[in-house]
């Protein structure tokens, strides 16, 4: 018996989470490195790079290899799989497990090649892709053989991955780049215009996760304070934001991902519309924590909406399910991705 489980790998642009069979998500860090300008060495990798984001020194960078929904810095990618895929296997010189990888990033087959060849010498005997809502759909328990379509929407950190699926096939796909980011990002514009305060990434994500929320849900008088620095006169300060602004601050970007959803919704065919009609819209992914979310695409589509249990896992754990499920899933692994539209 081989003493190494088989893994499921997120590759997402916020975070890598690895499932492991039977032992469920046994990693879950930030997708960052933290790396010296000029030599290029890589100081930290996940958490540790994620600390230092917004207060590296300034011979340091922090990066984010799948920022924009495109693979960014190949090298450093590489640099953090191997590390944290060696992580969890450990070293094994006989037991080496398989591998079902899932990544949310368009990239070609020569990049695709080159990660399956880097998680070969972090100690995985083979590896897979698995196309993003497939994953996602699978390991929020969705039964994707099913003929009646259903979407899903993994909402990440850089993208949002759109399918609708019926008998295991994606008959309809988009990619968007509006996702947990812009909101994030969308909350430091509101906030630079309208109190003419400078506040980090790490901040507005904070506040986002802490009192954000896209529908009017809750006391909207409820305020945080926040601190950044005063862009009149170069100073700290710290101010205070209530719900309904951070609400106001997202309306843009709230917008942009609901054109988005109908826009897949108008390319499928009408029966299979009719079926999402009726089996509605599943979320995942970190962002589709986002509070108000599954509310607001519910009422501004008509058209049912909830989040998955646990989101942020879904992904890792659908890849890990299609390693389990060989009769399922093996026509979606591999190289062979048929993409219908
Ligand atoms: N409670 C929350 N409320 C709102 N957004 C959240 C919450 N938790 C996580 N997120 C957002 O989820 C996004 C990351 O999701 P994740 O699935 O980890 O990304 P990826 O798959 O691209 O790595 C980030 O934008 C983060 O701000
Ligand atoms: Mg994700």
């Amino acid at each position: 018996m081989a003493s190494v489980e088989d893994i499921g790998i997120d590759l997402g642009s916020s975070n890598v989470l690895i499932y492991a069979r039977r032992k469920g998500i046994v990693l879950n860090e930030p997708a960052m490195l933290a790396v010296d300008h000029e030599s290029r060495n890589v100081i930290a990798i996940g958490r540790e790079a994620h600390k230092m984001l917004g207060r590296e020194p300034n011979n340091i960078e922090v990066i984010r290899p799948l920022q924009k929904g495109t693979i960014q810095d190949f090298d450093m990618l590489s640099i953090m799989l191997n590390h944290f895929v060696m992580r969890v296997i450990g070293k094994h010189i006989f037991a080496r497990p398989r591998a079902v990888m899932s990544l949310s990033a368009s990239s070609n087959e020569i990049e695709k090649r080159q990660l399956i060849i880097g998680m070969f010498e972090a100690g995985a005997r083979r590896t897979q892709m698995i196309d993003r809502p497939l994953a996602a759909a699978a390991g929020a328990d969705m039964d994707i053989t099913q003929y009646s379509g259903q979407m899903v929407a993994d909402v990440g950190g850089a993208t949002t991955d759109i399918a609708v699926i019926a008998s295991g096939e994606m008959s309809a796909r988009n990619t968007l780049g509006i996702a947990g980011d812009a909101f994030t990002d969308a909350i430091i514009r509101y906030v630079r215009l309208k109190h003419n305060l400078l506040i980090g990434f790490h901040t507005a994500e904070d506040v986002k996760c802490a009192i954000g929320t896209v529908y009017p849900l809750g006391e909207s008088a409820v305020a945080l304070p926040i601190a950044g620095r005063n862009l009149v006169s170069g100073l700290p300060k710290q101010i205070e934001v209530t719900r309904e602004e951070i609400t106001e601050a997202m309306e843009e970007p709230l917008h942009q991902m609901l054109e988005g959803l109908h826009a897949v919704i108008e390319r499928v065919p009408p029966e299979l519309a009719n079926d999402v009609f009726e089996n509605g819209i599943l979320l995942t992914g970190g962002g589709a924590a986002m509070k108000g979310l599954p509310e607001i695409i519910a009422e501004m589509m008509k058209i049912p909406c909830r989040a998955a249990e646990n989101p942020q896992q879904c992904v890792a754990v659908g890849c890990g399910k299609a390693l389990e499920r060989p009769a399922d899933f093996d026509r979606f692994l591999g190289d062979r991705r048929k993409g219908r539209r």
